[in-house]
This record gives structure tokens, sequence and C-alpha cells, in this order.
């Protein structure tokens, strides 16, 4: 088989893609919403809802669709779990992620880590990180996240004995925040016991811009700075300062310790030692990326699919029970969590995946074809920029039976959820799929379970509700988050 091209790089045809070209389709042959003359649909994506607009729209157009903003700006749409993954496993080959978030990135003037790093920098980078996250390294931070997880307990403790409502979202961002800076980098920020959360603050205003600047039309900032611009370029000198004073006492600590090199006592120490070694061709530069990444990627994402299972558990009442029953049958009343009970939770961890399905924090996942390359029964020219909106195939009862339930038990079908129930992960991709997959998600299931099994184990929910008592709407901004949702507890006795 042979395929045309229109790049430099040669044409290729995953082997997959061969039986079907008999009926092949062109990016022109695809359906698409209809739209206005010359701006196409660009009036009707509003970015903080666009996933569910784009989710729509796969239901009327099905699993793949093109989507035209402008002339020059058209995108795909694949709704369909098995050829989207196909695209993200053909990484980096075939794929790779749009090169414009990292391009704003570094226009905001950071340096670019390992989720939008392409081609070798990032096959180097992304070497580095896992070396991070090794599970041996991972057993020696788990100290530094029960003395996070107790923080948290004394906040909510406090909150709950004073009769006030708890600011979910907010309140999560602060565990997450100190959670990553502790673990990652052996920093104490301890935005939980203060109202000085200058750090928390900054690293909150890049995401929410950096999505308005991927979707924008043309880039204003670049010609006349709004006062939000000029926010944001203060925090990204706070953020940098931060992230080169991390830096420079991980250096201090390795030059005081050499022997931290071997064994690391957070992400941070492993990256530099793994970029000092002599092939790695990386630097301080690659790490600061990195320490970014980790700050950014860990940081909404956990929180927000945490206030996305509280919010499901407390309107699914025998649910919270069963998890609370299966929470002080591991771990007791007194005493810190050990990692042991944190890996027996099962259950609590099947509530994570659940949530996930019905609420995936990234619901919009984005490739961009390296090459002319088969996608589906469709031929795609190089540099096509193509969504994933994972959730639709996860609503589907041929894949998940009574789909908008929110029934844990389904994913225990087969034992234990980490094992189990590979085809559900593989329909439902969280956390994405193939060689980019996150590497942070046995960190995040393990900070998920930290928090639920303290809030379960010492506090009764009262009440979980947006600040009107309407329902909760989803809000995207680079993640997506309940909006406004306020949490009430009670201490148990
Ligand atoms: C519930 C929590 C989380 C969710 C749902 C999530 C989801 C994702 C998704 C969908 C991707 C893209 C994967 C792909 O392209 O195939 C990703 C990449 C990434 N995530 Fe996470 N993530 C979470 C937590 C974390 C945490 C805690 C960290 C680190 C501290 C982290 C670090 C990263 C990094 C570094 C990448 C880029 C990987 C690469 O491009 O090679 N994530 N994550």
């Amino acid at each position: 088989m042979t395929t045309t091209t229109t790049g430099t790089e040669p044409a290729r045809a995953p082997a997959a893609a061969a039986a079907r070209l008999d009926a092949v389709r062109t990016v022109a042959d695809l359906p698409s919403p209809k739209g206005v003359p010359l701006l196409g649909n660009m009036l009707q994506i509003k970015p903080d809802s666009m996933h569910r607009i784009l989710e729509g729209w796969a239901r009327d157009l099905g699993p793949i669709y093109r989507v035209d903003i402008g002339r020059r700006r058209s995108f795909l749409v694949v709704s369909d779990h098995e050829i989207f993954s196909t695209a993200l496993r053909d990484r980096p080959e075939g794929y790779r992620r749009p090169p414009l978030s990292g391009e704003l990135v570094r226009e905001m003037g950071f340096d670019v880590g390992v989720f939008s790093a392409n081609g070798d920098k990032w096959r180097r980078q992304r070497r580095m990180v896992m070396a991070g996250f090794d599970p041996r390294h991972l057993k020696a931070y788990f100290p530094a996240l029960v003395h996070v997880t107790e923080r948290f307990h004394g906040r909510w403790d406090r909150a709950a004995r004073a009769g006030l409502d708890i600011d979910l979202q907010a309140d999560l961002m602060r565990y997450t925040v100190d959670t990553i800076a502790g673990l990652a980098f052996g920093a104490d920020v301890n935005t939980l016991e203060s109202d000085d959360d200058v750090i928390q603050r900054h690293i909150d205003q890049i995401f929410p811009i950096l999505w308005k600047r991927i979707l924008a039309p043309f880039p204003m900032w670049r010609y006349y700075k709004t006062a939000a611009d000029r926010r944001l370029d203060r925090s990204v000198h706070a953020v940098k300062d931060a992230i080169d004073g991390f830096i420079a006492q991980a250096r201090a600590r390795l030059q005081a310790d050499p022997s931290l090199r071997e064994h690391p006592n957070n992400l941070l120490e492993a990256m530099i030692a793994a970029a000092d070694q002599g092939d790695s061709g990386l630097d301080d530069h690659d790490v600061a990326g990195n320490v970014l990444t980790m700050l950014l990627a860990g940081e909404d994402t956990t929180a927000n699919t945490l206030a996305w299972m509280i919010h499901l558990l407390h309107a699914n009442p025998e649910t919270l029970a069963r998890a609370r029953d299966e929470v002080l049958r591991v771990t007791g009343t007194t005493g810190p969590f050990t990692l042991e009970q944190m890996s027996a939770l099962d259950y609590v961890e099947a509530c994570a995946h659940e949530t996930m399905r019905l609420k995936p924090v990234a619901p919009l996942q984005a490739v961009e074809s390296v090459t002319e390359t088969m996608l589906g029964d469709v031929r795609i020219p190089a540099g096509t920029r193509i969504f994933g909106t994972v959730r639709h195939d996860s609503l589907l009862a041929r894949y998940f039976p009574d789909p908008e339930t929110f029934l844990p038990e389904r994913w225990l079908a087969d034992g234990h959820p980490g094992q189990a129930a590979s085809s559900a992960k593989r329909v439902s991709m969280p956390f994405g799929a193939g060689p980019r997959m996150c590497p942070g998600r046995n960190l995040a299931l393990l900070e998920m379970k930290m928090a639920m099994a303290m809030l379960l184990r010492h506090f009764d929910i009262e009440r979980v509700a947006t600040v009107d008592g309407g329902p909760v709407r989803e809000l995207l901004a680079f993640t997506m988050a309940p909006y406004g949702l306020r949490m009430r507890l009670r201490v148990r006795d």
C-alpha cells in the first residue's frame, strides 16, 4: 500500500489502516457542524464549555468530524476510543503534542517540560521524569504525603468545629500543591496552614490564561497587555523564582550528601541526578521546565477529580457508606496511614476510576499528526490537529451498562481495580494512553485515596452544593472543574 506525502517526511500507513483503504475519506469529506461563512464554527466554541459542545456534535456527526475555525484552522474531533487510541499509541513517530501549548509556555517565559516537549527532547525528558516516578522512590516520598494529609485533616477539623463552609476546590488545590511541593521538590510551602498562599495563587493564574490563548483566534496579548496579562507576567516571575529556589536547595542537598543521587528523597533530586548523568543531554532548564510541569499537571487534575468524587459520593449515600466501611476496616480510626493500607483500599480506588469515567478532568485530549497518515478511514495530512472527546464512549451502554449511574462496583468485576477491568480502562482513558500516558497516575491515585480516607475516617459530610443551590456546572480551563462547590462537614465522634 502506498500513500502520497505532502510534507518533507515520508508518509506512514499503519497496518490497521491498510484494510480500510477501499473506502478512504479525506478531511474535506468529513461531516462538519453548520457554521457561518468565513468564520466557520468559531463563534459556536465557548472555551469554558468546549468539551460539551464537541461531545454534543459527536452524537450528531459520528466518530470523526471536522470543525472549521476560520479558513485555515480546522481541527478534527474523534469520539471513538479505538480510533483515538491508535493515534495516542502512535507517538512520538506518527503523532505529537500540538506544539502550540509549548510555544505559549515558552512565550510566557518558562522552560518547556515533558508535557509540551516533542521528538528527541521529549524522549530525554520523559526518561528523566520516569526516573523520579520509580516505585522505589515513591515509597521514600510517602512520609511527606502523610504529613500533608495530617495538616489537611487539621484544616478541615477547624472548619467543621467552627461550622464553616469549605470552598472545596480551593482547599483541595492547597492539598495537591502542598503534596506536589513536598513530594516532588522537598519544599514545605504549607499553603494548608497559611493564608499567604503566594505560590498557589500565582500557579492558579497560568492554566486559565494558557487555555484562553490556545483558543484565541488572534494573539492580542502580543500587541496590547490587559491587566490580566500584566498580572500573569508578575505571576510568571514569582513562580520562576520559586522554581529556581527549589532547584538551588535540591542541588545543595545533593552536594552535602551525594548518596541522595542513588536514594533521592523527592522527585526533584531524582530528576537532577538523572539529568546530571553524562549522556542525558539535559540541563537545569530541562529540570526547571519539569518542576513547573509537575506543579501544573499535578495540581488541578488531582484536586478537581477529588472534588468531583466527593460530589458524586455525597449524591450516592450507599456508595459513600461502603467506601467508609472499607476505610474504617482497613485503617481503623486512629494512627498515621501506611502505604500498605492505601494499597488495600480497592473500593475507594474503584470510586476514583468511576469518577474519572463520568467526570474526566481531561475530557479533551489533543494530538497533531507528524506525517501524512490514516486515522480510521480518513487520510489526514501532516500537521492535522485532533481532539479526542474521551467521555463519549464512556457513556455508551455497550461499554458500560447503565452508563449514567455512579457504580464503582463495575471496576471490581474482575478483582482488584488496579488489574481488573482493563478493557474498561481502555475505553475510559482518563490518563491518556500509549507512550505519553500520564506518569503521575499512581501518585494521583495514592493522593486521592489518602484524602478520601482522611475525609471518611474523620468526618460526616453534611452538605456539598453550589453557592446558589443549582446543579453543578462543568467548567473547562485546561482541566474540567466543578464550578463553585461548597462543603459542610461534621466531626465524627
Ligand atoms: C487525577 C489526576 C490526573 C489526571 C486525570 C491526569 C491526566 C493526564 C493526561 C490525560 C495526560 C496526557 C496523557 C497522554 O498524552 O496520553 C497527562 C500527562 C501528564 N501528566 Fe497527568 N494526570 C493526573 C495527575 C498527574 C500528576 C499528579 C502528575 C505529576 C505530579 C502528572 C504529570 C503528568 C505529566 C508530566 C504528563 C505529560 C507526560 C508526557 O507527555 O510524556 N499528572 N496527565
